[in-house]
């Protein structure tokens, strides 16, 4: 969307107001002001379910989409279906431009072996570019205590996303200040599904082909990338600085 619809300075004043209001508050807000063009993207990580359960149970109606790259794990796949099951919804899949074997055509076999930057680029930052560019808002799952990389997350950012056709997103991360603790307590309260592989030493789960098992101990996304000089697939950083 372009600027005018959205006010900076009242972003900002949202972003302070929201760290001491609550899940439903925000979710609340966002659906007053934006309704089904505000949508929430999500991996089927805890604090997703816990924002997708929050707003259905309270009739904010926001559409939901996952990026499929076609390389996620089976368990992964499973989940979506119980979670379209469990809200009676359809989660929109967004698939890349190339399937894995016309990437390989044209890159080589295994590019995220080669090059994770620019798989992760093809198989997620470009579709979920194409969807910002029908969007107002992005609602998304991400914590500070994931990374250091998301300490300085704020609940509300505004981005200038496309700088070509001047189009802003307004990101929304109400997940910002809750903990993996509080996450799993909220979960299990609502008796709500989780991916399988958490039982398995996943704690953070993205690809099959880039993320595996990790302790208990380890950085939450220790898992991801093992081996390369990585710590975010680019979805969250390809939006520049905030405004
Ligand atoms: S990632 O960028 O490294 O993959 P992570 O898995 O921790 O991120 O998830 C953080 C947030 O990014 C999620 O809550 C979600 O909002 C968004 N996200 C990550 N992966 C996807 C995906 N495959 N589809 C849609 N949103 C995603």
């Amino acid at each position: 969307m372009s600027l005018q619809k959205f006010d900076p300075d009242l972003i900002h004043r949202k972003a302070d107001e929201f760290e001491s209001a609550s899940l439903v508050e925000i979710l609340r807000w966002a659906w007053e002001n934006y309704g089904e063009r505000a949508a929430i993207g999500t991996s089927f990580q805890g604090a997703g379910i816990v924002v997708m359960d929050t707003a259905y149970a309270n009739g904010f109606r926001f559409p939901v989409f996952t990026l499929d790259t076609g390389l996620l794990f089976a368990e992964t796949l499973e989940l979506k279906a119980k979670l379209e099951a469990r809200l009676g919804i359809e989660i929109e899949s967004l698939h890349p431009e190339q399937t894995v074997e016309e990437q390989a055509a044209e890159h080589g076999p295994e590019l995220w072996k080669r090059h994770p930057d620019l798989c992760c680029t093809l198989r997620k930052v470009l579709p979920l570019q194409n969807k910002l560019k029908t969007l107002d808002v992005w609602i998304t799952g991400l914590r500070r205590q994931q990374s250091d990389t998301r300490q300085q997350t704020q609940i509300a950012e505004l981005y200038k996303f496309d700088v070509l056709h001047d189009q802003y997103i307004l990101k929304l991360n109400p997940m910002a200040n809750w903990t993996r603790e509080a996450v799993h307590a909220r979960l299990r309260e609502r008796d709500l599904p989780v991916n399988a592989l958490l039982g398995r030493g996943y704690r953070s789960i993205g690809c099959h082909t880039c993320t595996r098992p990790i302790g208990e101990t380890d950085d939450e996304r220790a898992g991801r990338w093992t081996g390369f000089d990585k710590a975010e697939c680019g979805i969250h950083t390809f939006l520049g600085d905030n405004i």
